[in-house]
């Protein structure tokens, strides 16, 4: 909302609703989905007979243009219009007249957007995984490579029990490994196809949701519609999903912040993840331990708000919930790049 504001209140009033409701600054990540799910929406509306078959044409022509736009950057997205679905369909009818404006019949924002929101997390699902497996096989590599070198195992911190290195790269090996178990569950919470749901009491056109739900690789659709619209527990359990494993990685960063400390002295990092000090050039700032350690809390913060934002609604949409979308990306980034520099550096 800075960024919208340019870090100012505006005195003008219509501004600043705008600003305040608009959610088209963050919900623009959808755009792949926004469109994906309204080729889908269109495609079903022509099948059953609801549109004619030119409209659909015009309608799915009409939204690849808008996707390559996109793409090549060349689309500007408009804070009056509020967010993803009103800026794309605006354009849409700009450009193709009366049967973009057809591509919203048997459709409210209130389930395209948790369409949208279940699409964009199921491919986020599939690429944290293949992160996640990826920092599996660098822990493995390294662990292999010490099954005979000796260190202490600690109990209350203090020196316990002889182990090796990859004992204890072991331990985290296997916790990694539940996590990518309870990400297969959120997967699962995701692939319930919501469309169809409309803005709360579902539709009276002879729409097709399993249509939908097959275009789009679904593996169910929602039995309630009020349900469809109004709960975001996918996205917390994303988000729980989340913090566990940020859990995970913050205590590894805290013993490599531990162990390349000159008081234990058993690892050195590579160069390219510590710093140095010009002043005081016997240090080694473990950064990227620390940062990750640090962002666990960032996560954390965004399940704790989410549950609280959603704890006293009413059924069933409330603006409220546009509220699930900044904490969730910001979720998905940290964890994406938590991994990704991890597996690098564990490596060396
Ligand atoms: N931008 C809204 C959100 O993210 C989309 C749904 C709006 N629906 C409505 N009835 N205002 O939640």
């Amino acid at each position: 909302m800075a960024k919208l504001w340019g870090g100012r209140f505006s005195k003008n009033t219509n501004e600043l609703v705008d600003a305040f409701n608009a959610s088209i600054e963050f919900d623009k990540r959808l755009y792949h989905e926004d469109i994906r799910g309204s080729i889908a929406h269109a495609q079903m509306l022509g099948k059953c007979g609801i549109i004619p078959a030119e409209d659909v044409e015009k309608i799915v022509a009409g939204l690849e243009t808008i996707l390559a736009d996109i793409e090549a950057g060349n689309f500007s997205f408009e804070v009056a219009l509020e967010d993803i679905h009103m800026n794309i369909e605006a354009r849409l009818t700009e450009r193709i007249g009366v049967a973009g404006a057809r591509l919203h019949t048997a459709r409210s924002r209130n389930d395209q957007v948790a369409l949208d929101m279940h699409m964009y997390m199921k491919r986020e699902i599939v690429e944290i995984g293949e992160l996640l497996l990826q920092f599996e096989k660098a822990l493995l590599a390294v662990a292999k490579k010490h099954d005979r070198t000796l260190m202490p195992g600690y109990t209350h911190l203090q020196r316990a029990q002889p182990i090796t290195f990859a004992h204890h790269l072991l331990a985290y090996f296997n916790m990694l490994q539940r996590d990518f178990r309870r990400l297969q569950g959120v997967w699962s919470g995701a692939d319930i196809m919501p469309l169809g749901a409309g803005a709360i009491a579902g539709t009276t056109f002879p729409i097709d949701r399993f249509d939908v739900a097959e275009q789009l690789n679904f593996g169910s659709v929602y039995a309630n519609s009020m349900d469809a619209v109004s709960d975001r527990d996918y996205i917390i359990e994303f988000l729980s999903f989340a913090s566990v494993l940020m859990m995970h990685m913050s205590r590894l960063s805290e013993e490599i912040c531990l162990w390349s400390s000159t008081e234990f002295g058993f690892i050195e990092l590579d160069d390219a993840f510590a710093t140095g000090s010009s002043m005081m050039p016997q240090k080694k700032n473990p950064d990227i331990a620390e940062l990750v350690r640090g962002k666990t809390g960032r996560v954390y913060g965004h399940l704790q708000a989410m549950l609280v934002t959603a704890k006293g609604l009413p059924l069933t949409y409330n603006k409220d919930l546009q509220e699930d979308k900044e904490g969730f990306f910001d979720a998905v980034d940290t964890v994406k790049f938590s991994l990704a520099v991890y597996s690098d550096m564990i490596s060396t």
